[in-house]
């Protein structure tokens, strides 16, 4: 047996380039799998049936096996053991440097699931076995072709002790299973589908089902199981009922049925991202799977509902058809985003739900967008590509897929979809496979559409139009530039569709007619040129144009409306997006001017435009409650920075919280009446509603509350006693823990986490709401939650809660002026580069957002990454540092 474990120091961390891709030198027809589960010593013996690649330019090329912390025990070829001459082990990889045209490679190789911190690969979750091979944690299981186009049918064989692990389960469908002497049984699972190894997944733990069962439009009968811990048995009900609405969408919509005889969902606590869709046994970090009113709010329902929903859309949109490099991630990423977001919107308030995402978009993807780790939707290189799961390829490659439907229209959309489902099916493929399904049966020319997956940053574009009073017409002139991005300097125009249309000063839409062709009173301009003018005929009187409704593309779009304009737009625009956007930038425009008189010394004084126009939407009987709580949401601070080229922090919080503060003094009375009209005590229900009605007094109490008048606080604590759902008492208890006189919230603290000190997912908002308090005490609580017993660096979940939630959305905090905020997270920064670089390399994130800060500010940024970078990092951390301090 050689016992060969690589002693090599590792190589500097490689570059990958997408002009680099080969096709791999071998094909695996067939993989068994044989698993003996000990959580510090797991043996994994694996048979591949491997053969030449025809597709390979060279026919003599060695096998080179992916492999990572792995001990080999011994490697065998058609079933003779090799000499140690005849392979070589090396941190990375197990080589053959002659193998046979076509043979059975068998390997064994020992892991260590209980000291694995990085949770990709074979890790104990709250003592169950899991795994997470998505990108490259397979590699961490055993010695393997690692990259998606590699597919293969899997057989996997579980063995494992009975009692610690009755539950064994892996993909496809149960052929066997039986006891073993010393108190094992074991379970074989066979996957009918190729799949690449990504996909794989192997559970084993002491868990509980809630099954059911969904019959396809074919009439196949599929069993529906979810796998959780005993006490969560209860909180399993609305992901069920999630999936099956999902199944059937996705007939009806796309005409997709699911494939396997069986569908399961694994919950597990600690977990890297939100859930995994491998190939009939999707695995979940279980705040995205476990939903009950008591413990979890509308928002925890709402996500449970959507990511499930995404996990299920993956079966064609990832897994039948699958990417060939993972350059391509955004080709199922982008495309079933916005197969989860066509359901949502079909499930409940489509303008609401547009809302939500491109407020998400256009801060945080448009800051991404603007940082040093910038990059195309398809990124050309990569270092680690587990740093490639973001905004940018998940949320930007789901608006191009949409401008991409609203160009060829859903219909042929449809046939488009149908047909690149058809055509690569049991394929690995690329972007372009996909869109030249669309130009072919749309008979579009896309070329030059493809270059929103190459090119970097985000689009501006400005808008200026001309009435013409003695010819009667509007001449809307739009220009296109994208910012310079680290690696593209130079950038070419892009295809942007435009949604707009015209709306007189009386507020009627207005039919448009361009070059005596008309349109309806709406039309898509498309912009692909980097000016374009067009003219608009038989206009009585000067119109309001409404641009980019719906958002139709993702840029910056900027046409000088006066408040006036975007007073009346919010009132009169047919488009409900734009209604709410108006409104949006209507508010921003008075933040900045407070702004500006915070920098210059003045004092402030709000806009009475403003308060007018809120107090117009809170008067009377709402005709949409869930859009009027949006309406009544002021831009964020992080969105109120994208607008400058030179943030400052203080003013921004300091306009804004004055803002908020106005608002809620002048409108007391229309905040309490709609509180009080949307209170009521009927118990619970999911109904649509009642979540608008939770959501608007919510908002509403939150304004109260700000004024800091006795009875508003009053109403908090008495929400919060009595609630008898989770997004009424946490509602109340944010308000109460985020006033400035700490006394009542922290009593409610208290009650609060002497209340549910036993539910995980509840105690993470616990942490939440108190490292988002905006007051100068903030830094200090996050210190002391760290050392709190129920917070754990080891639990991904615990860290995004205390750490994530203090970065991303306590901005003026972790700004501190003296550094502290940054020393802080560096820190931890620090600790997790040694046990989960996945997470360390998303939570350093915030540090290299510095381009737009003040000098000193970017001075002790820089100095927190320097410190950083002292330590050895991962491949994940030494990609985000170098690109931030080059
Ligand atoms: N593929 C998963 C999804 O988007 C995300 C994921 C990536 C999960 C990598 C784990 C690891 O649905
Ligand atoms: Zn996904």
């Amino acid at each position: 047996m050689n016992q060969a474990v690589s002693t090599q120091a590792p190589l500097a961390p490689q570059t990958v380039h997408l002009k680099d891709y080969q096709p791999p030198a071998f094909l695996i027809n067939q993989v068994e799998l044989n698993f003996k589960l000990e959580p510090s010593a797991t043996l994994v013996t694996s048979l591949l049936h491997l053969q030449r690649n025809p597709a390979h330019p060279d026919g003599r090329a060695p096998l080179v096996l992916d492999g990572q912390q792995l001990k080999l025990l011994s490697v065998e070829v058609d079933g003779q053991p090799l000499a140690a001459s005849d392979y070589q082990v090396t941190e990375n990889h197990l080589t053959l440097p002659q193998p046979p045209a076509e043979f059975v490679l068998q390997t064994q190789v020992e892991i260590d699931p209980a000291n694995n911190t990085a949770l990709e690969g074979l890790y104990l979750s709250s003592g169950n076995f899991c795994t997470q091979c998505e990108a490259e944690g397979f590699r961490r299981i055993t010695y393997y072709l690692d990259r998606p186009d590699v597919l293969a049918r899997f057989t996997t064989r579980i063995e494992a002790d009975k009692e610690a692990f009755p539950v064994l389960l892996s993909n496809g469908n149960p052929t066997e299973k039986g006891e073993l002497d010393k108190g094992k049984h074991y379970v074989i699972w066979e996957d009918p589908f190729p799949k690449p190894c990504y996909l794989f997944a192997l559970v084993g733990g002491d868990l509980h089902p809630v099954k059911d069962s969904y019959t396809t439009s074919s009439g196949r009968k599929v069993a529906l199981e979810i796998w959780v811990e005993k006490e969560n048995l209860h909180k399993c009900d609305h992901a069920l009922e999630s999936l099956k609405k999902a199944m059937r969408w996705d007939e009806d919509t796309y005409g997709r049925e699911y494939d396997l005889d069986i569908y399961m969902i694994v919950a597990v606590n600690d977990f890297n991202m939100g859930a995994m869709e491998n190939k009939g046994l999707n695995i979940f970090n279980s705040a995205c799977v476990l939903a009950d009113p008591k413990s979890e709010t509308d928002m925890a329902f709402h996500r449970v509902e959507s990511v499930v929903a995404h996990e299920y859309f993956h079966n064609w949109s990832g897994n039948r058809v699958t990417c060939r490099d993972w350059f391509q991630l955004s080709l199922k990423e982008g495309f079933t985003v916005f197969r989860d977001q066509q359901f949502s919107a079909d499930q409940h308030s489509p303008a609401v739900e547009r809302i939500q995402h491109v407020a998400l978009l256009r801060t945080a993807q448009f800051a991404e967008d603007a940082s040093p780790t910038a990059h195309p939707v398809r990124p050309d290189s990569y270092i680690e590509i587990n740093n490639f799961y973001t905004l940018t390829v998940y949320e930007k490659g789901s608006e191009v897929v949409r401008m991409l439907s609203e160009l060829v229209g859903w219909d042929t959309f449809r046939k488009g979809s149908d047909l690149y489902f058809e055509r690569f099916d049991g394929q690995a493929v690329t972007v372009e496979d996909f869109v030249n399904c669309m130009a072919e049966v749309s008979g579009l020319n896309l070329d030059q559409f493809l270059i929103w997956y190459s090119q970097a940053g985000t689009p501006q574009v400005k808008a200026e139009g001309r009435y013409d009073a003695e010819q009667k017409t509007f001449t809307l002139t739009l220009k296109q530039e994208t910012p310079p991005t680290p690696g593209q300097k130079d950038k070419q125009p892009l295809l942007i569709p435009i949604k707009m249309g015209l709306v007189s000063r009386t507020g009627h839409p207005l039919p448009l007619e361009i070059d005596g062709e008309f349109h309806g009173t709406e039309t898509v301009l498309q912009l692909n040129k980097a000016e374009q003018s067009f003219t608009f005929h038989h206009l009585e009187s000067e119109p309001l144009p409404s641009l980019l409704r719906g958002f139709s593309a993702p840029v910056k779009l900027s046409y000088a409306y006066s408040k006036e304009d975007l007073a009346f737009l919010l009132q009169h625009d047919p488009d409900g997006f734009n209604r709410w956007d108006a409104g949006q930038q209507l508010a921003l425009t008075t933040l900045q001017e407070l702004i500006s008189a915070q920098q210059q010394g003045q004092d402030l004084e709000l806009d009475p435009l403003l308060i007018n126009t809120w107090k117009q939407l809170l008067e009377g009987q709402p005709e949409d409650p869930l859009m009027l709580a949006e309406l009544l949401q002021l831009p964020s601070e992080a969105y109120i920075a994208e607008q400058y080229e030179c943030v400052d922090i203080d003013a921004i919080h300091i306009a804004r919280d004055y803002a908020r503060k106005t608002l809620a003094t002048a409108l007391y009375p229309e905040f309490l009446r709609l509180y009080h009209l949307y209170t009521s005590d009927q118990p619970w229900s999911a109904e649509a509603q009642q979540l608008a009605a939770r959501r608007l007094k919510n908002t509403c109490l939150s304004f109260l509350v700000v004024t800091d008048a006795a009875e508003a606080l009053q109403l908090a604590e008495q929400q919060f006693q009595q609630a008898d759902n989770m997004t009424d008492q946490q509602a109340a208890l944010t308000c109460l823990a985020h006033a400035e006189n700490n006394q009542p919230g922290d009593a409610a603290l208290q009650a609060f986490a002497r209340q549910w000190a036993r539910d995980p997912l509840v105690m993470d908002t616990w942490f939440s709401i108190q490292v988002t308090r905006p007051h100068p005490d903030a830094l200090d609580r996050v210190k002391a939650l760290l050392e709190h017993p129920a917070f754990s660096m080891k639990n991904p979940n615990k860290v995004r809660a205390v750490l994530g939630a203090f970065a991303g959305q306590n901005r003026h905090n972790f700004h501190r002026r003296d550094g502290a905020g940054y020393q802080l997270l560096a820190n931890a920064v620090i600790e997790l580069n040694k046990t989960n670089p996945q997470i360390a390399s998303r939570l350093v994130l915030p540090l290299t957002r510095f381009q737009k800060l003040d000098d000193f500010r970017k001075g002790k940024m820089k100095e927190a990454l320097e410190r950083i970078q002292q330590e050895k990092l991962s491949p994940d951390l030494y990609e985000v540092i170098q690109k931030a301090l080059v």
